[in-house]
């Protein structure tokens, strides 16, 4: 732990309710893909609105299920964010394909669904989105170009869960989609991840692939190219014990998000705070961007100074990363005038649902006093 950081960027609550969960699966010897495992998926597909579910060991092995389950080949091309978690780009690669960067939206830095079709070939098979930060994509404009062409649209949801989308809600919403539930997620099982699916043979693969491409009840038998991605149930537990907390955490995450709302209309500072773009649609604030000039100086100082520890995320578009620049991954992208320019200017101030008002004036006024 770093003792000169006063205010983490994240902050998980877990405590007794999780360490009485993991001591239940102790005392009922079941550790693996057990009665927790099957409770938590479940719980999770019904609050996602999702026929199927499987419970995996993180959200990166979730995308590289979910992109074998739709059958993307070598070569084959996938429209990606061109801001994004890198692990949203590199899954696509993991089956050399080739990920086509396309740029972000000015408002919610999700995919742009204006520049989807210029970037469309005949080697396009999916296009895969984000909700960033828990800000909602366009889904219904992705949704018709992937109609229009005929592909396959992956709902990478690592940072959906617990926002809406017209009234419906978000990290289930495409025929196969993804979550994370790492440490510093809305929910977390400190590592974990689920994919689910609304399409039943889909289902029946992915439970093979979570496990060797075994096939269910004949051990040792392998149908399928799988890999160890199995959820242990003391990682569920800790799921379960989240999930009953989390209407209070998102609650508490809208709750900071209004505070600093208000304190930077009031600021009066050359700073652009997050916004959601369709009346009906919540935000889950995985994160609170913010856009800002000079903003390195900034996120450096806020750590030095004030010992708020803050995210850039992320620090440029996924195509300037190392693996795609040097070419040892294939990758195409369009000009991305917007993620060029977000890369620049975004942090991500802290949030978590303990968080007070004392804390969220300390980062605003800490924030003045660097930017003057
Ligand atoms: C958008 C996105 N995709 C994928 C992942 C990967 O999830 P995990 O860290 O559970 O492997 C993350 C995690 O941060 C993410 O934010």
């Amino acid at each position: 732990m770093d003792t000169t950081i006063k205010i983490p960027w994240a902050k998980p609550d877990i405590g007794k309710e999780e360490f009485d969960e993991i001591k239940n699966s102790f005392e009922n010897n079941w550790f693996t893909l057990g009665p927790k495992v099957k409770l938590f998926e479940k719980q999770m597909a019904n609050y996602c609105n999702a026929p199927y579910s499987a419970a995996v060991s993180n959200g990166t092995v979730a995308l590289d299920i979910a992109l074998k389950t739709i059958g993307i080949s070598p070569g084959d091309e996938i429209i990606v964010p061109a801001m994004t978690y890198f692990s949203t780009a590199s899954s696509v690669s993991y089956q050399n394909a080739v990920p086509v960067f396309v740029d972000i939206d000015k408002e919610s830095y999700n995919l742009d669904h204006s520049k989807i079709v210029q970037s469309i070939t005949n080697k396009t098979k999916a296009i895969m989105f984000i909700d960033y930060g828990g800000n909602a994509s366009d889904q219904s404009n992705i949704f018709e170009i992937a109609k229009k062409y005929n592909l396959t649209v992956v709902q990478d949801g690592a940072q959906s869960l617990g926002g809406t989308y017209h009234g419906k809600p978000m990290g289930a919403n495409a025929e196969i989609s993804t979550m994370s539930f790492h440490l510093a997620k809305n929910l977390t099982c400190i590592e974990g991840g689920m994919v689910f699916t609304h399409n039943k043979n889909f289902f029946k693969q992915i439970m093979m692939r979570r496990n060797q491409g075994e096939v269910n009840n004949r051990k040792y038998e392998h149908l399928a190219l799988g890999t160890n991605a199995r959820m242990t149930d003391l990682q569920a537990g800790i799921g379960l014990a989240q999930f009953k907390k989390l209407p209070k955490f998102l609650k508490e995450r809208k709750r900071v998000a209004k505070i600093y709302d208000e304190l930077f209309k009031e600021s009066k500072l050359d700073i652009k705070v997050p916004k959601t773009k369709h009346s009906d649609t919540t935000n889950a604030y995985f994160f609170y961007p913010i856009l800002l000039n000079g903003r390195n100086n900034i996120a450096q100082a806020l750590r030095s100074k004030y010992g708020i520890d803050t995210r850039i995320a992320y620090p440029m578009p996924v195509y300037d990363q190392h693996l795609y620049k040097s070419g040892q991954a294939k990758c195409r992208h369009t000009a991305c005038p917007v993620a060029e320019e977000v890369t620049k200017k975004i942090l991500n101030l802290p949030i978590f649902p303990s968080m007070d008002e004392k804390s969220i004036k300390t980062v605003v006024n800490a924030i003045k006093s660097e930017i003057k």
